[in-house]
C-alpha cells in the first residue's frame, strides 16, 4: 500500500440527467486529491456503451471533453478505449481499480443497477448498495417504506399505469375519496420533476396521469401540501452524520427540473432559517429513513415542514444526490464543516469499510463448520 488509491469514475449513462452526471464527474475529478487518488474515467455513452479513458489536465476544463469516444472523434479522446455492451461484465474492475464512484442519477445508475453490476465485479463502490438505490429511485416503493417505519409523510395512492388504463373512473373515485384535490401525480421512478405535474380537478388528474404514464408504468398520486422545502444530508453506513438543514426556496409554483438544474429563480437557504426544534426532527427522521431502506455512504434526505400546522413530512431520500460543489447536498456538509474534497475522501473511505464488513459474510456453505 502507501501508493494512490485508484479510482475509478463512472459517470453518464442512459438517463435524462445524463448532463448533470457530466457535470458532477467533472466537478469530483477537478476537487479531488491528486495526490492520493489515480482517476480512471469511465464514461456510458447514452447508447449504453462504455469507454474508458485516462484524464489528462486538458479533459478537466469542460464537461464536453469528458465525452469520451472510441479515440476516432475528438482530440481530448486519444487515450480512451471502447469497452463494448458485451465486454462489459468481463471488464476487470478488480485489477485495474482499488474503488469505484458512480456518478449516475436517475433510472439505470441510482436505482441499483450499476450497483448491481459492481457487486458482481467485487468491487468497492461510493454510496448506497443495491437494495436502497432500488427503494430509493422508487417512490412508491420507497412511501411504503416509510409507512412501515412510522416516518410521517403525506397521504399517497400508488397504481399501475395498466390499471388506470383499465379502470380510469375507478381511479379518478380513489384518488378523489382518498387525497382529494389538488393533488401530485408522479411517475413512481424518475428524478429532477420530469413528469410530474399538480392537478387541480378531475380533468387535470387524467392529463397529469396521461403524462406520467408515459415515463413509467408505477405511478404515485399525493395530496398536496403547502410547505416549506427543507433538505438535510445523512453520511454514513451505520454510524449516522447529519449535516445542517437547508431550505429550497423556488419562484416557480413547485420545484421542477428547470428550476433545479437551470437556476431559474431558485434559492438554496443554508442554513434554513428555521427553528433548531424543526431541525432535530428532521435530523432525527433522516436517520431513521436513512436506516430504514438500508442506506450507506450519502443521502439527501427531503422534507416538506407544514409551518402553520408545525408538521414535518417526508418526501423522499435521494441515494445519489447532486453532488456538484454548488450542490444542495455538499453546500449542507460544507456548513457543517466537512469540505467538498474531505466529503469524497470519506465517500470513498465509507466505500471501503463497507465492502470489507461484506466479506465477512459465509459465501458458501461447506466454508461453514
Ligand atoms: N405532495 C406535494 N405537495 C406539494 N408539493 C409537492 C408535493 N410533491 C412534490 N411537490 C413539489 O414537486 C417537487 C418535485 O417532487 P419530488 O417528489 O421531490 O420529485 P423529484 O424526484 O423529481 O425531486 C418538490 O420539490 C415539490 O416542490
Ligand atoms: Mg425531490
Amino acid at each position: 500500500m502507501g501508493s494512490k488509491i485508484r479510482l475509478g469514475i463512472v459517470y453518464g449513462g442512459k438517463s435524462s440527467e445524463h448532463e448533470v452526471s457530466l457535470r458532477t464527474a467533472l466537478s469530483v475529478m477537478n476537487a479531488i486529491n491528486k495526490d492520493k487518488y489515480d482517476i480512471l474515467p469511465i464514461y456510458v455513452q447514452m447508447d449504453g456503451s462504455w469507454v474508458k479513458g485516462k484524464v489528462t489536465d486538458q479533459q478537466l476544463h469542460s464537461v464536453d471533453s469528458l465525452r469520451l469516444t472510441n479515440g476516432t472523434a475528438s482530440a481530448s479522446a486519444t487515450n480512451s478505449e471502447l469497452v463494448t455492451h458485451a465486454a462489459v461484465p468481463t471488464m476487470n474492475f478488480g485489477q485495474e481499480l482499488d474503488v469505484i464512484f458512480p456518478v449516475i442519477h436517475g433510472p439505470n445508475g441510482e436505482d441499483g443497477t450499476i450497483q448491481g453490476l459492481l457487486e458482481l465485479a467485487n468491487i468497492p463502490y461510493v454510496g448506497a448498495g443495491v437494495m436502497a438505490s432500488a427503494v430509493g429511485m422508487d417512490k412508491w416503493m420507497m412511501k411504503n417504506i416509510f409507512a412501515q417505519a412510522n416516518l410521517p409523510q403525506v397521504k399517497y395512492v400508488g397504481l399501475l399505469r395498466s390499471q388506470w388504463e383499465r379502470e380510469a373512473e375507478a381511479v379518478y373515485a380513489l384518488i378523489e375519496t382518498q387525497l382529494g384535490y389538488p393533488c401530485f401525480v408522479k411517475p413512481a421512478n424518475m428524478g429532477s420533476s420530469v413528469g410530474i405535474s399538480k392537478a387541480k380537478n378531475r380533468q387535470e388528474l387524467a392529463a397529469a396521469l396521461e403524462l406520467a404514464a408515459k415515463f413509467d408504468r408505477r405511478l404515485v398520486v399525493e395530496q398536496f401540501v403547502k410547505a416549506r422545502e427543507l433538505e438535510i444530508g445523512v453520511l454514513g453506513n451505520e454510524q449516522l452524520l447529519t449535516s445542517v438543514v437547508g431550505e429550497v426556496i423556488a419562484a416557480k409554483e413547485f420545484y421542477d427540473y428547470e428550476a433545479k438544474y437551470k437556476g431559474a429563480g431558485t434559492e438554496l437557504q443554508i442554513p434554513a432559517n428555521i427553528p433548531a426544534e424543526v431541525s432535530e426532527r428532521i435530523a432525527e427522521l433522516a436517520k431513521r429513513a436513512y436506516a430504514a431502506i438500508d442506506g450507506s455512504g450519502l443521502s439527501r434526505i427531503d422534507f416538506f415542514w407544514d409551518e402553520a400546522n408545525n408538521q414535518v413530512y417526508i418526501n423522499e431520500v435521494n441515494t445519489m444526490p447532486g453532488f456538484t460543489p454548488h450542490s444542495m447536498y455538499p453546500m449542507l456538509f460544507q456548513a457543517a464543516g466537512i469540505s467538498y474534497s474531505e466529503l469524497i475522501d470519506r465517500l470513498v473511505k465509507l466505500a471501503m469499510e463497507r465492502h470489507e464488513e461484506k466479506q465477512r459474510n459465509i459465501v458458501a456453505a461447506e466454508n461453514f463448520e
